[in-house]
């Protein structure tokens, strides 16, 4: 089976080709990084007709690479939320446009589920139930992945999303965007223990997070140096910040370990899967959380963290092997819960109820 894969939902324009025997044929990701730079943050309107105006070539490209044509495809899978509404639209409606063509199968795939399934792309040993830590620039979950299509969310972040606490860091050290890379490769050479910073949620039980209270503390460390922000400063508090989340995702990971096992005693695997998941601080630590616990520690390769198409058609792949297709009038959403009878986390969306522990 050969699926095309899209991805559209935020600044990536994306096209793959897949088979069912985990082949990747194709992985184009073209990002829109620099059309978004002048303006400090991703656009909206910007990264919907920048799809509009890269998405066919993408897909193009895409088909080149693998050798294929649409008459040698047997599905389609298109992102269908949650994202950028108009972002999202034009990947669906592609998808659905070379679906209708074609006559071929749609896949409106959940991002989330592209990311939770992404491990499984990767790893053929790899079977349910696993404990997925999905962490990306919008979206900090421990969900139980049960099988396709099923999913339990255990915790989440009351606040911000721990790569979004990376990128407002990283403009507050004046390092660039995407954050998260800017900040690891400026930790390379700082000492993470001149500064203090808290831990927020750490002791608490349950598995959510929270990461608000700790980009405050660092506004308040960097309004503080009496030098100014040079580039000691800048690495200390880079190396500082990367570890407090690693050790909040750590402190987070033990409770949710603890309940997913108490759930699924036949769990054998930890999976971490999301752009922060390419953290290579952060997977050292989960290995070693993993381990403790009895766990694997399985993290799809750095192409498969970050946003791409290769795990939005893999995920087609999945739901199409359990019989799972959707109409050509499937709806796109700018939110989606993998868990929809998840009830939203105690204080969220209350600032300062859940602070830092003193
Ligand atoms: O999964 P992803 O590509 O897009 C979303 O669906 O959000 O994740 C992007 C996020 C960004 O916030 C970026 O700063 C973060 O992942 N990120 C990292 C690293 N690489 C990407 N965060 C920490 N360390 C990294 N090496
Ligand atoms: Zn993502």
């Amino acid at each position: 089976m050969l699926v095309l894969g899209i991805e559209t939902s935020c600044d990536e324009t994306a096209a793959a080709l897949v088979t069912d025997g985990r082949e990747i044929c194709a992985n184009i990701v073209l990002s829109q990084l620099d059309e978004h730079a002048p303006y400090g943050g991703i656009v909206p309107e910007i990264a919907a007709r920048s799809h509009i105006e890269h998405l066919d070539g993408v897909i193009a490209r895409a088909m080149k690479e693998a050798g294929a044509e649409f008459g040698d495809l047997d599905g389609v899978a298109a992102t269908a939320g949650p994202g950028l509404i108009g972002a999202v639209m034009v990947g669906l409606m592609t998808g659905k446009a070379v679906a209708a063509v074609h006559d071929l199968p749609l896949a409106a795939v959940n991002h989330l589920e592209g990311h939770a399934l992404s491990a499984r792309l990767s790893d053929a040993d790899l079977q349910f139930p696993y404990l997925l830590l999905l962490v990306s620039g919008g979206h900090c979950q421990f969900l139980a992945v049960e099988g396709v299509a099923q999913y339990r969310r255990l915790g989440t972040t009351i606040d911000d999303a721990a790569g979004e606490a990376f990128d407002k860091a990283a403009k507050l050290l004046g390092l660039g965007y995407p954050g998260g890379p800017a900040i690891e490769r400026a930790a390379k050479d700082g000492d993470g223990a001149r500064y203090d910073l808290p831990r927020p949620l750490k002791g608490r039980k349950g598995c959510d997070f929270s990461f608000s209270g700790l980009k405050t503390a660092l506004l308040h460390k960097v309004r503080a140096l009496e030098n100014g922000l040079d580039d000691t400063a800048r690495a200390d508090l880079a190396a500082a910040f990367q570890q407090a989340v690693a050790d909040v995702v750590i402190d987070r990971g033990k409770n949710a370990i603890r309940e997913f096992l108490a759930a699924y005693p036949k769990g054998r695997a930890l999976v971490a899967a999301g752009g922060v998941a390419a953290n290579s601080l952060l997977r050292t630590r989960l290995k070693s959380l993993a381990t403790e616990n009895g766990l694997t520690l399985g993290v799809p390769p750095h192409a498969l963290c970050t946003d791409n198409a290769a795990m939005i058609a893999w995920a087609g792949i999945e739901r199409f092997g359990q019989g799972l297709v959707d109409d050509l009038d499937a709806v796109p959403r700018a939110r989606w819960p993998l868990d929809s009878t998840a009830k939203p986390p105690p204080g969220a969306g209350k600032p300062g109820k859940l602070g830092p522990k003193a």
